[in-house]
């Protein structure tokens, strides 16, 4: 096996290549300081403005769909930059060091985002996205032909897909309960879930932010209820790491995934496995193998031995927890949540049907409305193409509005305005 790496340890950092030469950073725009925390007492516009500064994402564009993915921030991308120029020189301390993981332990990445989502070192794999370890659930997780998954129907391709899989290969069943639209309170959503559970149900497998809705699940309820009746609760939290501060080991659950690359801004290649404790491991067969992946020793770590990747992703990885650290994720997810609840007002009061839930705890920094007769895809490129506003949606006619830190409310009033305008060309207005 190889040793643990210490690029900190290496010769050239020793040598003091801490400066880039200006080509790396040619892409860059100029480096803009961060803004003070005490600026967010004095002038919570400027402090977000300052912030909106660090984003390569050019001054005319309002994105309103981090959620498919984010945008990595200049303190990310340098962080990248810097590590290729440290790594690829190849002078590493010791004749075992590689710039690769894959094949060892890596706490210096794992430690941080474990610490910053409320989890030991050791309960907690990297990836390299949210569809990577939901696959590791679906395909590892120990179940037999018949035993069942539950489901939500609001799964995403890559939480559901998995589990088809799992059941076209090897015969388990795959469940689903409809999700209220919108669910009015957590106990609606749970007496679904209730409902639905039979006795060959081994595993509930939900979003902890629906990617249809936008709705937060009640995780630590459902939780609590699998339990009650000896059932596994694995969560997919692609949406949460970034938009809510969250404690996985307050939730309660056997199960987390998630993407960095998301609200985080983390690089692109950036996911995570959560395993509660070695009981769960003890039922939940790796996928990708190399040396190490049956050490129990190993804990979650055993997990990411998943060969050669890429070790500036998980510097960028790092600088994206540190700066959201710095900001602080209630101060993040407050804003998220101002955005969200005024576009959310806003469209209601164009008429829209709101999918989003009246309940505050279930709801966060993704809204969804329908607005039929809006064909969502036609409105959806003429934003883009003609006025650099980027939503998403669902056919025919919904509309999925996420509000990262970044945006402001003069940003969502120019889209309400474009929207305002394409109803009235099209005569719906
Ligand atoms: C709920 C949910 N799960 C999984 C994914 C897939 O994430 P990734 O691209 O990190 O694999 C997404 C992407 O939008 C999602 O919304």
């Amino acid at each position: 096996m190889l040793n643990r790496r210490s690029f900190l340890g290496s010769a050239a950092l020793a040598g003091g290549l801490a400066a880039l030469p200006d080509a790396a950073l040619a892409g860059l725009p100029p480096e803009v300081p961060l803004p003070s925390p005490d600026l967010h007492a004095r002038d919570e516009d400027a402090y977000w403005a300052a912030l909106r500064r660090q984003f390569l994402i050019p001054a005319d564009v309002v994105n309103l769909n981090v959620g498919t993915v984010g945008s990595s921030p200049r303190p990310v991308l340098k962080a990248i930059f810097d590590g290729y120029e440290q790594t690829e020189q190849m002078t590493q301390a010791k004749s075992e060091d590689y710039p690769i993981w894959g094949y060892d332990r890596w706490d210096e990445y794992r430690r941080p985002f474990a610490d910053f989502m409320g989890a030991r070192v050791d309960q907690l794999a990297l990836l390299r996205n949210c569809t990577e370890a939901n696959s590791y659930i679906a395909n590892g997780f120990d179940m037999k032909a018949g035993d069942e998954v539950l489901i939500s129907d609001e799964e995403h391709g890559s939480g559901e897909m998995p589990w088809m899989l799992r059941s076209r290969r090897y015969g388990i069943v795959v469940r689903k309960f409809a999700m209220p639209k919108p669910p009015k309170d957590a106990a609606e959503i749970l007496s679904r879930i209730n409902d639905a559970i039979t006795t060959r149900t081994r595993i509930i497998f939900v979003s902890h932010v629906s990617t249809t809705t936008g709705v937060v699940l009640p995780i630590r309820e459902i939780a609590a209820l699998a339990r009650a009746k000896g059932i596994v609760t694995a969560v997919d939290g692609a949406h949460v790491p970034g938009m809510m501060a969250v404690d996985l080991n307050a939730l309660g659950c056997d199960l987390y995934t998630g993407s960095m690359h998301k609200w985080l801004f983390a690089p692109k290649g950036t996911g995570f496995l959560y395993l509660r404790d070695e009981a769960i491991m003890d039922r939940v067969w790796s996928t990708i193998v190399t040396g190490g992946y049956d050490n129990p020793d190993r804990k979650a770590d055993r997990y990411m031995q998943i060969g050669s990747s890429c070790i500036p992703t998980l510097m960028g990885l790092n600088a994206a927890v540190a700066l959201a650290g710095q900001i602080g994720m209630d101060r993040i997810e407050q804003r998220g949540r101002m955005l969200a609840d005024y576009i959310h007002a806003q469209m209601l009061e164009r008429g829209a049907q709101s999918w989003t839930s009246p309940d505050p705890a279930l709801r966060c920094a993704i809204v969804t409305v329908n607005v039929p007769p809006v064909s969502r895809m036609e409105l959806q490129d003429w934003l883009w193409t003609n006025h650099k506003v980027r939503v998403r949606g669902g056919e025919p006619s919904k509309l999925r509005l996420a509000t990262p830190y970044f945006l402001s409310k003069a940003d969502i009033d120019r889209f309400l305005t474009l929207f305002d305008r394409f109803r009235a060309m099209k005569g719906m207005a």
